[in-house]
């Protein structure tokens, strides 16, 4: 068993008190390669960002909670070895759907977790999210719970693609109250998935339920909210993709100012995972497409990672924690 402290990483509690106060948000990025775990490792340090690692139960799969707890462990010691300080940086199971999951993702060095109930009746949410709050604040692990359903599938297929609805800001507290939840994600019009909004009649993009996280924040002062399904869909790289053959029909994103605005309020956790997805395989179609005698991975891997890291600094600038180490 192995404690975050011990691997030099940080629960979220502070991180999320001073983005509260200053009006930002901490950037919450999936990684599912070694590329990406370095390119978001290399933007925290130059931005000077806090910064929150989302693993996925598929990355558990992939990889196991041990290794992307050490992985995490040599991020952070690198960032102190180049000088960058103690940059606050947590390993956060994103999506955890069991409470047996979050115990093995805690006891392995994680220090944060969601249990995601959203699909759950009301009380059945509740009661797996204090299960769940019980054992993680006993090792000093914050916890991060859902209310409302984000429409798209995850990405182990959890929730039904079609379905969602928005968080009822009436139910809120009684959720936080009896829970004792460090951070709530609500449901706003993000949405998992490739096509996050559907336009207005005249082409434009409807914004999403600001009037709901205001009155979720006039309800809870001062409490946490996350925001997930919040990726941009870059156009660019959704061209470079179909242009090196790919095939990604209809994609719209979440429009890059309202994610700013949303940090300047009660949000203080954006996650990001298609984005990041989407820059590397872009990138990766077009190397292999221009050298198509290579047999190494690396003439990719090596290439992809400093765009990633531009990217992904862009992030920190759009939700305002550059600086904030
Ligand atoms: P995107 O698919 O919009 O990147 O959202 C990721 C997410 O919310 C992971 O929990």
């Amino acid at each position: 068993m192995y404690q975050y402290k011990e691997l030099g990483l940080h629960n979220t509690r502070d991180m999320f008190a001073r983005a509260y106060r200053d009006g930002y948000a901490i950037p919450a990025l999936n990684f599912i390669s070694i590329e990406q775990f370095s390119a978001i490792m290399d933007a925290c340090k130059e931005k000077r960002s806090p910064m929150i690692l989302l693993a996925s139960p598929n990355l558990h799969r992939q990889l196991g909670d041990e290794v992307m707890a050490r992985l995490t462990q040599s991020g952070v010691d690198r960032l102190r070895n180049e000088g960058a300080g103690d940059v606050p940086v947590a390993l956060h199971l994103d999506h955890g759907m069991t409470y047996e999951h979050c115990v093995h993702a805690i006891e392995n060095g994680f220090s944060s977790v969601m249990i995601d109930g959203s699909a759950l009746p009301f009380e059945e949410n509740i009661a797996l999210t204090r299960k769940v709050v019980e054992y993680a604040h006993a090792h000093d692990v914050t916890v991060e719970g859902e209310l409302g359903v984000l429409s798209g599938a995850e990405e182990d297929g959890a929730h039904d693609a079609g379905y969602s609805h928005y968080t009822d800001p009436a139910m809120v507290q009684e959720f936080v109250t009896r829970t004792g939840v460090d951070s709530l994600a609500i449901s706003i019009g993000t949405s998992h998935g490739l096509v996050k909004m559907k336009p207005n009649p005249d082409g434009t993009l409807p914004e999403l339920r600001f009037d709901i996280l205001a009155d979720i924040q006039y309800r809870l002062p001062g409490f946490p909210i996350v925001l997930h399904g919040a990726s941009n869909i870059m156009p660019q790289y959704v061209d470079m993709i179909n242009q090196y053959g790919g095939h990604l029909e209809e994609t719209i994103g979440i429009p890059e100012e309202q994610v700013a605005r949303a940090a300047q309020m009660a949000v203080c956790k954006v996650n990001i995972a298609s984005d990041g997805w989407i820059v590397a395989l872009a990138l990766t179609r077009r190397i292999l497409a221009e050298n198509p005698a290579a047999i190494d991975s690396r003439v990719f891997t090596l290439k992809v990672r400093p765009v990633l890291a531009e990217m992904y600094k862009h992030k920190i600038d759009v939700m305002g924690s550059a600086g904030k180490a």
